[in-house]
Formats: structure tokens, sequence, C-alpha cells
């Protein structure tokens, strides 16, 4: 059963690169990292690379021709257009053909002051205009040394996306990324990264069914490299990984990519 379940369901490696790589950085990491998953990477897990605004027309028309590779943004404007000077909007990203979007990372919670309403009205103009959300959530040390952690994570996915019709919900990414691990080199154990991805799992059943628990992609993020990847992606409910600093070099990159159990 197990193996019929985690056949359903999505392997997934994204590389979230945050503001880093200025444009020829980044069109030449993106092609090098297209070339080796081409020559390296047999099996069927999908990768996506979240960019800046500036690469995402660029990667995404070299895109075209690596079908194993497709392309994110990190953020959009919950609006469709607008005077809302210096943002983004999902209908402006879908006409460049990029297919993700992250929403809801803790860096958009904590210094953009994104809140889990505003984060639902950005699901739904991603959506709206045919964009996968990888929509994140992960608790502060402080919570999980308050022992609030399931409660937080609770309110972020009911008032985030637990409003969406199942039709809707059954096209989300959901990424677990706790805060205190991002960036910071400590990353969750993978016991404490499967007890809370199976939490998530039971509470996607509880709202909607367990169909779609079953088939809900749910990636670990937060200091996941090349080393621990293996053993985060050997867990039952972890579905791959959502990747910051090791996604900028293309080795260490496409190492996790070749860390899911053959
Ligand atoms: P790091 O992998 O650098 O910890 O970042 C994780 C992250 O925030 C991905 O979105």
């Amino acid at each position: 059963m197990l193996d019929k379940i985690n056949f359903m369901r999505k392997k997934i490696v994204a590389g979230n690169w945050k503001m880093n790589l200025n444009y020829t950085e980044g069109v030449s990491l993106f092609s090098e990292i297209v070339n080796m998953v081409n020559d390296e990477v047999i099996g069927n897990q999908k990768v996506v690379i979240c960019s800046s605004f500036i690469h995402l027309s660029a990667i995404s028309h070299l895109a075209k021709s690596h079908p194993k590779v497709s392309v994110g943004a990190q953020n959009c404007h919950q609006t469709q257009s607008g005077a809302y000077t210096g943002e983004v909007s999902a209908s402006m990203i879908q006409s460049i053909e990029v297919k993700y979007v992250i929403i809801g990372h803790s860096e958009r919670r904590q210094y953009f002051s994104e809140t889990n309403l505003i984060l639902s009205e950005k699901v739904d103009a991603a959506l709206k205009h045919e964009l996968t959300p990888i929509f994140c959530i992960g608790e502060t040390l402080e919570q999980r040394n308050n022992n609030t952690h399931f409660t937080v994570l609770k309110s972020q996915l009911s008032e985030g996306v637990f409003n969406l019709d199942e039709s809707e919900f059954k096209k989300l990414i959901i990424a677990y990324e706790p805060v205190w691990a991002i960036g910071t080199g400590l990353t969750a154990s993978p016991e404490q990264a499967q007890e809370i991805h199976e939490f998530i799992r039971k509470e996607i059943a509880v709202q909607y069914t367990q169909a779609v628990a079953d088939e809900c992609s749910i990636l670990y993020g937060g200091s996941c490299n090349s080393k621990n990847a293996a053993e985060l992606f050997a867990k039952p409910d972890i579905d791959g990984g959502l990747i910051g600093g090791a996604s900028l070099k293309s080795r260490d990159f496409v190492d996790i990519i070749k860390s899911f159990p053959k």
C-alpha cells in the first residue's frame, strides 16, 4: 500500500534562489543544472527552480527544451493589476509560461508582513492563473520551545489554504520549513521532519479526504543539503525538498535530486 501511495505522489526538488545571483550568474547556473539533470538524473522526480524575477523570462525560455526542469517565481501579488509599485502579479508570471510560485515563505511572512489572509488571496490569484503554489508553513524556534508548533502550523493551513475546495487544493504543493532551520545549518532531524509531515497529512485528510492527503506532495526545507537529503527523503511522508543555499551550487543541487530512495 505504501509503495502504491509513494508511486502516486510526485517527488519534487525545488530550488529557492532567494535574492541571489545577477542575471548572467543565474542564467549560467540554470544552464548548468539543466544539462546535469538531463545527463545524470534518471527517474520521475520533478525539478523546479524558483529564481528572482529578473531571471524568470530567460530561464523559462531555456526550460522549454528541458522538460525535466520547471521554473517558478518566489512571490506574486494578490491582485490582477494596478497601482502597486514594485509588485508582480500572477497573470504577469503566467504570461512568461512560468508554472510555479512559492507563497508564504517565512521570509515573506517575517520581513514583508504577509499574513495568512494575504497569503490565501495570493494562493487564489496563483490558481486563477494556472500557477502551482508551493505553499510554505513553519514554526519559529520560540513556538517550538513553547510547544505551540502544532497549533501554529494548523492555523497556517486552515487560514491559508483550507478555504480551497478539494479540486483546487489538489493543485498545491506544501512545504514544511521550520524557521529555525532556514539558513542556520540546523536541519530538523529526519524524525522531527517526519513527525510534522505526518501531522500535516493528517490535517489534510481531516479537512478533505484521505485520498487527497495521500496524493499531496509535502516538501521539507531548512538546511537540506546533499549530505542529509537521503535520510530525509527516505521518510514516508517527505516527498522532496525546498532547497535554499544548496540550490546555488549545481553539483550540490543535483546530488540532492539524486537522493531519493531507489
Ligand atoms: P536553506 O536551505 O538555505 O536553509 O533555505 C531553505 C529555504 O528557505 C528554502 O525556501
